[in-house]
């Protein structure tokens, strides 16, 4: 596949199966944001993806940020005016027997993992007026 002229944005690119894909994507000739939290990480790949004669912009960036989301698609809309990739590869796994799961650990990866509004506690409130599915559950 060709992607000269392409820009892929690939979150958690930093290490791992993000960077991998990045550099695959870079080697077919897409241009690269790295948008990762972990700076060092990002900043390693990006060299990577320059060394493979690609443009690179490293967007610094946590994804369960609304904010940061925002900054993750403006970067490349101002630097490259467009985007035609979004890999959405970054996440956390943090293994634990299920009578071990807290609460605090349930929402730490599901809100890196899953942003569907169901999946998220710590959002805002709803802009739709609709009620969460979890408020309309009877209480146990
Ligand atoms: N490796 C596997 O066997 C496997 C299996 C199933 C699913 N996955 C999923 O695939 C993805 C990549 O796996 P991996 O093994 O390369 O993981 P990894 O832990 O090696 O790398 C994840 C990268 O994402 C970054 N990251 C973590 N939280 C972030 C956040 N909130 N915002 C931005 N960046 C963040 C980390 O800094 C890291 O660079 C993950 O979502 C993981 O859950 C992996």
């Amino acid at each position: 596949m060709e992607l000269s002229g392409h820009v892929a944005i690939v979150t958690g690119a930093g290490r791992g199966i993000g960077r991998a894909t990045a550099l695959e994507l870079a080697g077919m000739g897409a241009d690269i944001v790295v948008a990762e939290l972990d700076q060092p990480g990002a900043e390693r790949t990006a060299a990577e993806v320059k060394g493979l004669g690609r443009h690179v912009s490293v967007v610094r960036t946590d994804v369960t940020s609304r904010a940061d989301l925002k900054a993750m698609a403006d970067r490349p809309r101002a630097e490259f005016g467009r985007i035609d990739i979004l890999i959405n590869n970054a996440g956390i796994y943090r293994a634990a027997l299920p009578l071990d799961v807290t609460e605090e650990h349930w929402d730490a990866i599901m809100n890196a993992d899953d942003d569907r509004p169901e999946a998220r506690r710590d959002r805002q409130p709803r802009v739709d007026g609709r009620q969460d599915r979890q408020q309309e559950q009877p209480a146990l």
